[in-house]
């Protein structure tokens, strides 16, 4: 394909991929050890722990075992999917005997016991009676997956059954198990990479990765300038706020934006938020707090900033964002209210409904709107002056002086 020529799924693959780097960042590529040193999953920060030439050392000297244990045992590997994948891969290469390999998945289901879930291992379509079985897993923490595993499997009459994990949490073992190949024994830290994943992101990286602890990767929050930002429709919000993220390089969630894009990716929360708005009805507030903290933890633990624009409206909602932000040790550090006289918002919004055609923006109507947005803000304003976070910026006169105004704040955070 020519350059230039970009078709839609050329670019469907480009903001994808923009997508994806939202969640998955690597940063830090130290050139002496030819690797990345920290990468961001999602909301966590992550440090490398087993480089790949270590995982790759270890994987050496479990298949060394293999080999010499299973000789002529013709054994058949089960993988536990999905986490196990590259490992089984690496191990595969390395065996020199006769054997063969398949793979198995967990599935959860309502089980009818006292412990209501129970796993049950799936897609096992050899007959494994006789044969030497070899679990493949990825990580062993408590034990309970491999029990149940070999719960299931010594229904099946193996000749016997042997597990063989990359890793190995010891000091998290509930079980009483036997695990006879083990490649890595690692401390109780929260791993990702090298098939291991978090929240199912995180699996292709090559390195084993552990994650860096929240006092580690909080240290930035003290200058984390997350701003509430107020203004009447003809305010000139939408103008300042882009200033705002442009200069202090903030994030901007639009509680419209955001509602509408859950809806229109068919996500859970859009499906039920949808069926609130089919019916008539308002969409909870403790849904749509979900859909922005979904947002919010996008940008990972350490950003500079939010800018929440049309949310919280009223107190209730308020309260919410507090308490979602203090879950994250994290909070508003500013509401800024762009004030301007009713009358100047007046003027304003009958020349933008003359300039864009929108002549059924008569004075009646706009008038209706400005009470709606007062009556709504007026407790919301009281709140945050009593929080001691209320900003009240004079939003009649020139664009730059406005703004200087709010700089002055923010530097001030
Ligand atoms: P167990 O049943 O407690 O032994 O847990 C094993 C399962 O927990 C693994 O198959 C993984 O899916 C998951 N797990 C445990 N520790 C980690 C980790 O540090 N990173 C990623 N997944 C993990
Ligand atoms: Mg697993």
């Amino acid at each position: 394909m020519r350059l230039g020529t970009l078709c839609s799924t050329g670019r469907a693959i480009i903001s994808n991929f923009l997508a994806a780097r939202k969640l998955c960042k690597y940063e830090n590529w130290n050139n002496d050890i030819g690797k990345m040193e920290t990468v961001q999953v999602l909301d966590k920060k992550f440090k490398v722990s087993i480089p790949e030439e270590v995982i790759m050392k270890r994987i050496d000297a479990v298949a060394e075992k293999i080999n010499r244990d299973m000789e002529g045992k013709n054994p058949l590997f089960l993988a536990v999917l999905n986490g196990a994948f590259m490992f089984a891969s690496d191990l595969m290469k390395r065996l020199t005997i006769p054997c063969e390999i398949s793979f198995v998945k967990l599935a959860s289901y309502q089980g009818v016991t006292s412990s209501g879930k129970v796993k049950e291992v799936i897609g096992i379509n050899e007959d494994i009676s006789g044969r030497h079985v070899i679990i493949i897993e990825d990580i062993v923490e408590s034990g309970l997956t491999i029990k149940r595993m070999l719960e299931s499997l010594g229904t099946r009459n193996p000749a016997s059954v042997h597990v063989c994990t990359l890793l190995y949490k010891p000091e998290k073992m509930r079980n009483d198990i036997d695990i006879e190949y083990v490649a890595m024994r690692i401390p109780n830290d929260f791993v990702v990479g090298y098939g291991l994943d978090y929240n199912q992101q995180g699996r292709n990286l090559k390195d084993i990765y552990s994650l860096v602890e929240e006092n580690e990767s909080n240290q930035n929050t003290e200058n984390m300038k997350n701003i509430v930002i107020f203004g009447a429709p003809g305010s000139g919000k939408g103008t300042q706020s882009d200033l705002i993220i442009e200069k202090y390089g903030l994030n901007h969630i639009s509680t419209g934006d955001v509602l509408r894009a859950e809806i229109k990716n068919d996500t859970e929360l859009g499906k039920i938020a949808k069926q609130y708005i089919d019916d008539g009805m308002l969409v909870p507030d403790s849904l749509i707090v979900d859909m922005l903290a979904g947002v919010y933890d996008s940008y990972g633990p350490n950003h500079k900033g939010v800018i929440f624009d049309g949310f919280p409206r009223t107190v209730p909602q308020a309260e919410a964002l507090k308490k979602m932000l203090a879950d994250r040790g994290h909070k508003v550090a500013a509401m800024i209210e762009l004030n301007v006289p009713e009358d100047e918002l007046m003027t304003r919004l009958i020349k933008r409904g003359i300039d864009s055609g929108r002549s059924d923006d008569n004075e009646e109507t706009i008038r209706k709107r400005l009470n709606v947005y007062h009556s709504q803000t007026a407790p919301l304003i009281d709140w945050y002056q009593a929080e001691g976070i209320r900003h009240k910026i004079n939003g009649l006169g020139d664009l730059n002086r406005i703004f200087g105004d709010i700089a002055q704040v923010i530097d001030n955070l």
